[in-house]
């Protein structure tokens, strides 16, 4: 959400509904969000690329069953990362050859469902992998489609927790591992095919020079493991478009993230792929929260909600910033501000989902909106402290 927009009874609107009007029917807290701006999110890519590009949408940014149902009528395919994303997947409708499946610590089981799945592609990310999807593959007498992850060793402008290209992270493979990849894949040639390369460098991206740096740097290697003799056909980039979760954050448009894949892959017979999470669901999810008390000590005022890190653990994970806003402007007291820690019912001090906010004076039982949380949200929560889940709204 980008910005604040109160009608004339001073209640915020979101996705052309009183949050108000939302807080009074339905117990909170309770995530909501706006199923058409994903769709309109999931158009725009749609019609951004000159290049064939397949969307798969990173699951994992947030799995809600109304929202993938409706994804997955767009013609669209998914990314996933566990055996659950990919059962939700095919609950929700995707059909096998819609779905990739990335992670670095796939187990067993996780592997002989895809494998027998018959699923689009598995992304790998070790040797050791590769030989365990070989030998599963074998005994299944199913030849498996495969991509390798690429660890192509940039360095993202962004959160170190977020980062994944980089050659200190655990994800991916750095060139040196190709002699070994290329000797454990002639030895199950009967069992397992390269179909692709796969990349993901990170999350939150505010622009787009560490993914070009990156195609610099394997696109030529993709091309000579082409010529090699690979059935090579599919690039995909990843996910890692960002969003502006701060006024000054200018994420790059989809048309300049379009541009960018066009300018090197348009010209040549490779598909592309693309696994957009954040950049789809992100800005259209808003968590809304009710205050219990207002504590004022002589260093901090605190608004204690009824959510928190259980629920949003983003801010104590990353120290992430979301903008929080009242659902309801009030006259009266709209000209004293105050600075407040906004902190969540958790027994940890890092329970903090926004910490010395300058917000209109505010006392319990107000209601507050937590912005830009359909992204890495409801999927991230925990029953910590045996906590409830917060309830999932969709707006259609
Ligand atoms: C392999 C992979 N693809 C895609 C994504 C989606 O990233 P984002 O939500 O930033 O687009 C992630 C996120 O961590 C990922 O690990």
């Amino acid at each position: 959400m980008n910005k604040l927009n109160y009608n004339s009874r001073g209640e915020l609107i979101f996705a052309g509904h009183s949050l108000l009007d939302l807080a009074k029917k339905n117990k909170t807290p309770f995530y909501v969000y706006d199923l058409k701006g994903m769709l309109g999110q999931i158009n725009q890519l749609k019609n951004a690329f000159m290049t064939p590009t397949h969307i798969h949408y990173a699951m994992k940014a947030n799995s809600n069953p109304t929202l993938l149902k409706a994804f997955s009528k767009q013609k669209i395919g998914v990314d996933t990362v566990s055996i659950g994303e990919i059962k939700r997947a095919l609950e929700c409708n995707f059909k096998p050859t819609d779905i990739l499946f990335s992670g670095v610590g796939k187990t067993e089981d996780e592997l002989i469902f895809a494998i027998k799945k018959k699923i689009k592609q598995i992304n790998v990310e070790s040797p050791e992998e590769l030989i365990r999807i070989g030998n599963l593959s074998k005994k299944l007498k199913i030849k498996t489609p495969l991509a390798i992850r690429l660890n192509p060793d940039v360095n993202p402008n962004t959160h170190p927790y977020i980062t994944t290209g980089f050659r200190e992270n655990k994800f991916g493979m750095d060139f040196s591992f190709l002699p070994e990849i290329k000797s454990i894949l002639k030895k199950y040639s009967n069992s397992v095919f390269l179909h692709g390369v796969t990349l993901h460098i990170g999350s939150q991206l505010l622009d787009l020079e560490a993914l070009e740096e990156s195609l610099v740097k394997t696109i030529p290697l993709f091309n000579s493991l082409r010529a090699e003799g690979y059935p090579l056909k599919f690039f995909d980039v990843g996910g890692g478009l960002g969003i502006s979760y701060k006024d000054y954050e200018i994420p790059p448009r989809i048309t300049d993230y379009a541009n960018l894949i066009d300018r090197h892959f348009s010209k040549t017979d490779i598909q592309v792929q693309i696994e957009p999470g954040r950049a789809i669901v992100g800005p259209f999810g808003v968590l809304v929260g009710q205050i219990q008390y207002i504590k004022t000590t002589e260093y901090k005022k605190f608004a204690i909600m009824n959510t928190g890190m259980n629920h949003l653990l983003r801010p104590a994970l990353y120290g992430a910033y979301h903008k929080i806003a009242p659902i309801k402007f009030n006259k009266n007291t709209q000209n004293s501000s105050n600075l407040y820690d906004v902190v969540g019912p958790i027994c940890e001090s890092s329970d903090v989902i926004g910490k010395d906010r300058l917000l209109p004076k505010l006392r319990s039982n107000d209601y507050l909106a937590i912005l830009d949380t359909g992204a890495y949200g409801f999927v991230m929560s925990s029953h910590y402290n045996l906590s409830l889940p917060p309830k999932e709204l969709v707006l259609k």
